[in-house]
């Protein structure tokens, strides 16, 4: 697919993944509330995908975050999000199958996400599997715990 073929990744700082945070994520929502905890983290990694110039997705990746209750070397997924009119193009799966290379440098053996109950599926696609019960969020509603053994 040529948008694929166009797609670049950046590794980006935490404000700029706000550009794609706050319309997909936190619509209608004060700028302030795209801030996840960790972001300025040193540890925490932001990835940009780029078609030419426009940013149209983000993610981020947090290396054992300290609130994270596995004993394993461990990686959380979040913020994932496309821009409305790019979405369902093949975007967000390239762009995590990139997101695991970024991993993989790390030694880690299990990925894990709070999923939306809308992304469910696609994170089923990228590998995930469900684990417990749904819980709710502040933003986003309700989510499932999803995991992925590397
Ligand atoms: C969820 C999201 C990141 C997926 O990115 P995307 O670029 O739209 O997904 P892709 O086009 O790469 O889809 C990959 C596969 O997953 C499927 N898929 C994508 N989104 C889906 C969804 N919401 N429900 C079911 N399947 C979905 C696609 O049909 C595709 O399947 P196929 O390979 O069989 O054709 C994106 O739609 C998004 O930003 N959604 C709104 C924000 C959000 O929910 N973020 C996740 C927060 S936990």
């Amino acid at each position: 697919m040529e948008i694929i073929a166009n797609l670049q990744y950046k590794v980006i700082d935490a404000k700029k993944t706000y550009e794609v945070r706050h319309p997909v994520l936190r619509k209608n929502l004060p700028l302030s509330s795209c801030y996840m905890e960790l972001d300025d983290d040193v540890s925490t990694i932001h990835l940009g995908g780029f078609i030419k110039k426009k940013m149209v997705a983000v993610l981020s990746i947090l290396i054992n975050p300290k609130y994270s209750n596995y004993q394993t070397p461990n990686a959380q997924v979040r913020g994932m999000a496309v821009l409305n009119k790019y979405q369902g193009k093949g975007i967000g799966i390239n762009m995590f199958t990139e997101a695991e290379k970024k991993i993989n440098k790390h030694r880690i053996n299990l990925i894990w996400l709070n999923a939306r109950i809308d992304a469910v599926d696609f994170y089923k696609k990228c590998g995930f599997s469900i684990i417990g019960k749904k819980f709710r969020l502040e933003y986003g509603g309700e989510h499932f715990k999803m995991i992925k053994k590397l």
